[in-house]
Formats: C-alpha cells, structure tokens, sequence
C-alpha cells in the first residue's frame, strides 16, 4: 500500500486561488458493485485554507474515507474538480500528508524505521532522518518503542507510529482519516492537543475526518457535516472557542464547546438502527 509523503508542491503561479491549498468544487463519486452503480458522493464541495484546521464529520458509511482517498488522488473522481493550489493535478498531490483509516505500517521495519521511510526517500541525510523521527516518536510518547516492530506494539500503538510517520515530513498540508480513534481518552486529548500544535505553530492546514463530534469541535477552525450518502456538505461551523486552541482540555472547557456539539449531534441526526 501507498504511504503518503512528497516534497515541494511546485506551485507557480501567485492568485489567490493558488494560495487556497484545497478547493473541491461539485465531486460525486459512486462504485460499481456488482454491476449497479452506488452513487457515495454526491455533489460535495469544499475548501481549506492555509493554516485552518477543518474537521469533517459524517453518519457511518456516508462515504468520509472515500472523499479522504479521493482528495489524495488515490480513487478518481467521477465528476467535480479538486485543485491544489489552484491547480487539477493527476495523481498524488505534492507536499500533502495522508494518514489513511487502515494505515498499515511495514511488519518487518521497526517504529523508527517506519517514521524514517519517508525522509529517506526524500534523501535526507541518515543521521538527521534518525533524529527527526526518534523526536517524533517521542514527542507521541512513544520514548522506548523506537526498536519495535508493529506486530509488538498495541493498536494505539501502531496508530501513533503512523501519525509520526506522516507527521515527521512536516507537509503542508494534512489529510488524516480517523487518526485518534485507537487511541484511551487521556492520549487522545495529548496526542490531538500535540497535533494542533504543530499545525498551528507552523501555519500548516489540517483536514480531519473524524466520528467524534467532540474532537470535531475541539481541534477545528471549520465543521463540516455531512448528510447521508449519497453524502454532501449539510451544515457547516464556524467554531469560535474562547482560550488557546492548542489545548485540547481548555478548548472542551470553554463556555461555547457544548453549543457547537449539540447542535452537530442533532445535525448528525443518529438513530440506533
Ligand atoms: N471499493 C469499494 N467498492 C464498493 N463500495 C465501496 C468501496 N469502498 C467503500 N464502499 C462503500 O461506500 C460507502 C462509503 O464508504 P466509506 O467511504 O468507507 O464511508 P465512511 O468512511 O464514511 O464510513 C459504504 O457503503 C461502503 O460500503
Ligand atoms: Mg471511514
């Protein structure tokens, strides 16, 4: 499988189209499954600015990991545009970082060689791609789990070595699929409070599917809901949070967070089934 991460989007042109790192316009997609066609988008746009964090929330199967794996250029769209800087490429968009929701780590490399993959592609010298990486590891709290592989490691484990994989390239833009949900409360508040950071302290952009209205809120500049599949923009965010917007804890204790997910919960409009 495909493992994100490429350099320098070579962008040229200087609009401010070409400033606006992601804008989707009219995307539809569908599957053929077993010979009939499933429409899963359906007629969805949407941008994301420099240096926004935008999460994307969605009732289960509403076709979230589909949009995700469309926008890295990894399943074609059938109908709509998706420009990058202002531009339609073919293929992988550069400088743009995906964690996908299965995202499999190499079985027979360590955490560390894992992380590294990436910068030594790139051809970064050996000894900084080591640095690079062990600080990442760390920085996740996974200090002490350098030299072991996967199969030793929990799934939260696992899903933080992934984070750090595609974390340690420092892309500029992020597209992670459900990147926290291995992950027990107390890290998942460290670890999203970690990743907040270092997008909004490097001015990067976020996109973030998540199923957790709460992490949603919390993390994200912009909300967006989507409705059932075939699945389109239903209600958008704004979300305005008094305090530091790195601080996963401050952001659910501020006085409008609850507002924002009440709201979202009834627009999700979840039913048991
Ligand atoms: N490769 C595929 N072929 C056929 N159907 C698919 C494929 N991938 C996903 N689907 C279907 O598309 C719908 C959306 O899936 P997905 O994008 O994974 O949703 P989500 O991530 O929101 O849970 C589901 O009904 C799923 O079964
Ligand atoms: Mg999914």
């Amino acid at each position: 499988m495909t493992v994100a991460i490429t350099t320098g989007h070579g962008g040229t042109g200087t609009s401010a189209a070409s400033l606006v790192p992601l804008t989707v316009e009219g995307v539809a997609k569908g599957y053929d499954v077993a010979g009939r066609f499933v429409p899963v988008i359906g007629n969805l746009s949407l941008t994301l600015k420099k240096g926004e964090i935008v999460s994307i929330v969605g009732p289960s199967g509403c076709g979230k990991t589909t949009l995700l794996n469309t926008l890295c250029g990894l399943i074609p769209a059938d109908l709509g545009r998706i420009r990058w800087y202002g531009h339609e490429i073919v293929g992988q968009p550069q400088n743009v970082g995906y964690m996908l929701q299965k995202d499999l780590l190499f079985p027979w490399r360590t955490a560390l060689s894992n992380v590294k993959l990436g910068l030594e592609i790139r051809g970064l010298a050996a000894s900084e791609a080591h640095d690079r990486s062990r600080a990442m590891l760390d920085q996740l709290g996974l200090h002490g789990f350098s030299d072991h592989y996967p199969s030793t490691l929990s799934g939260g484990m696992r899903q933080r070595v992934a984070l750090a994989r595609t974390l340690v390239n420092d892309p500029e833009v992020l597209l992670l699929d459900e990147p926290f949900a291995a992950l027990d409360f107390q890290n998942k508040l460290l670890i999203e409070s970690d990743t907040a950071k270092l997008v909004r302290e490097r001015g990067r952009s976020l996109l973030l599917i998540t199923h957790d209205i709460e992490e949603a809120v919390s993390l994200a500049d912009r909300v967006i809901v989507l409705s059932k599949r075939p699945t389109t923009v239903k209600a958008t965010y704004d979300i305005d949070l008094d305090g530091e917007r790195t601080d996963m804890i401050a952001a659910r204790e501020s006085r409008q967070f609850s507002a924002y997910v009440r709201q979202i919960w009834a627009d999700l409009d979840v039913v048991l089934q």
